[in-house]
């Protein structure tokens, strides 16, 4: 049988409170992932022949999120939930199939939950079949009015509600299959009849009981996966819930997290066995740490490669690679296009972009690097610049193997240092220094005997002693 999905993502999220009218509430992201992709992530496993996302709200931020992932629709007006499946009808409508339809704004559903659901639907022969979940704090959701068979009758949005029925704790997770042919037939029949004068997709129920439409429902037994984010303390409930069960996942493949508490790893970030991650570490995109390594504490890693054995201690590392056996940090930035090679030493308040940084090298305090070729058992003495910007232009340099750069050099790219060289401390390199040389370039000192003492007596004079 076909499948199809449809996930809801048009709506404003005034609950949010937000004063932008560019982002929908489902851009909204948790670890850098928005909320609607954690969504989509959830249905990808399920073999559905289309899955189609109603945009509408902030649409255009969100159409790059799913770009590639799913077909849109527009919903230019939000009149509803109901009237934002009916966007999808000329691209649904008439088909046979099951229909399952996700809010972008539920980003705890499990693909097993959803799957569950479908196989339930399938299997009962239903018409439509509901997700519940069992509340202890039911505000907020639709509630599920069953009649005395234990039949789903209706779903009362909370505003809808009388005192009676604001106590059911049985809730809709706002997640349905539907068979797709009746599904298309009987929207038509939805009426904005309710406080909030909306088309409300959950009257649907109502409509398919009166048509004698078997309407079943699921329990959906961990109540975390049911959670919607329509405000910020549910946005931060719902991150600290997927950060858990990462967390998690990581800790019973071999990986050690000594806080996870306070650890913040994305849902696509990899990492092999033996790695310690310590406390304030936020590990983001496509990063891929290999065994071994101690990352952390307080490291910023994000769509970075990472190998084994490498130490790295309070850093700030983003779009880069870093070898096998290096010490990194604390206090090292790399920015982007850095490469570190095995058993290279990065030390304390180091910046690098665009870096080649060579085998067994070299920079252990207070140096700027951009845009050059580091060879390899280079040394990169304290405080050395590469001045790779002229304000107009980018220049690119080059230090061969076993290159000494001595203390305070700027090397004004595009500059090279052959094999072996050497410059000398406080030098302002703009000329190549050829294999075995050394480069010196600074002011000769010259010294005033006794000067010290005029000078000494001249401020105390200045101070009236
Ligand atoms: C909805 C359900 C409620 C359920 C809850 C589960 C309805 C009427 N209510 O309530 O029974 O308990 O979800 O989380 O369906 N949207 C559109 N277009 C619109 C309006 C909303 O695309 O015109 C989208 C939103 O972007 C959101 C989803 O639909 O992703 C749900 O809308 P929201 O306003 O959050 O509904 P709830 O009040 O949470
Ligand atoms: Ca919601």
């Amino acid at each position: 049988m076909n499948r199809y999905a449809i996930v809801l993502a048009a709506g404003k999220g005034s609950r949010m409170k937000s004063l932008r009218d560019d982002i929908s509430k489902v851009s909204y992201p948790i670890l850098k992932v928005p909320l609607v992709d954690y969504v989509l992530r959830s249905l990808k496993p399920l073999g559905l022949s289309r899955v189609i996302t109603v945009l509408g709200f902030g649409g255009e931020t969100s159409e790059k999120i799913v770009e590639g992932k799913a077909e849109v629709v527009w919903q230019r007006e939000q009149k509803g939930t109901g009237h934002a499946i009916m966007q999808a009808s000329p691209l649904l409508g008439g088909l046979e199939g099951s229909t399952i339809i996700c809010c972008g704004d539920t980003p705890l559903l499990t693909t097993q939950t959803l799957d569950d659901l479908l196989k339930k639907h399938e299997d009962s022969h239903n018409d439509l079949t509901i997700l519940t979940g069992i509340l202890d704090d039911p505000r907020g959701y639709g509630r599920i009015i069953e009649n005395g068979g234990g039949r789903v009758v209706a779903i009362r949005e909370q505003k809808d509600c009388s005192e009676e029925e604001n106590g059911i704790r049985k809730i809709n997770a706002g997640v349905y299959v539907f068979d797709n042919r009746l599904l298309f037939e009987c929207l038509p029949l939805l009426k904005p009849g309710n406080k909030a004068k909306e088309y409300y997709l959950t009257d649907l129920v109502g409509i398919f009981n009166e048509k004698g439409y078997r309407v079943g429902a699921m329990v959906c037994e961990d109540f975390d996966e049911t959670l919607g984010v329509n405000d910020r303390v549910q946005l931060a409930a719902a991150a600290k819930i997927i950060r858990g069960r990462i967390n998690r996942a990581l800790m019973l493949s071999g990986v050690s997290i000594e806080d996870p508490e306070n650890t913040y790893i994305g849902p696509d970030v990899e990492i092999g066995p033996d790695t310690v991650i310590a406390p304030g570490t936020h590990i983001y995109g496509h990063t891929k740490i290999g065994c071994g390594n101690h990352i952390g504490p307080s490291t910023y890693l994000e769509n970075t490669a990472i190998g084994n054995d490498n130490v790295i201690e309070f850093c700030h590392i983003t779009d880069s690679e870093v070898f096998n056996h290096t010490t990194l940090g604390p206090y090292f930035r790399a920015r982007k296009g850095v490469k570190v090679r095995d058993g290279a030493h990065i030390g304390n308040f180091n910046e690098m972009k665009n870096v080649d940084f060579g085998e067994g090298s070299k920079c252990a305090h207070l140096s700027y690097l951009g845009d050059s070729d580091i060879g390899k058992n280079v040394n990169v003495g304290c405080g050395t610049i590469v001045a790779n910007y002229d304000g107009v232009n980018k220049f690119h340099s080059k230090v061969d193997d076993n290159a000494f750069i001595g203390s305070g050099t700027i090397l004004i790219s595009p500059v090279h240092m052959g094999k072996g060289s050497l410059s000398a401390a406080g030098s302002t390199i703009t000329k190549d220094i050829e294999e075995d040389s050394m480069g010196i370039a600074r002011g000769r000192q010259e010294n005033k005997p006794g000067y010290a003492i005029t000078y000494h007596r001249k401020a105390l004079d200045k101070k009236g002693r």
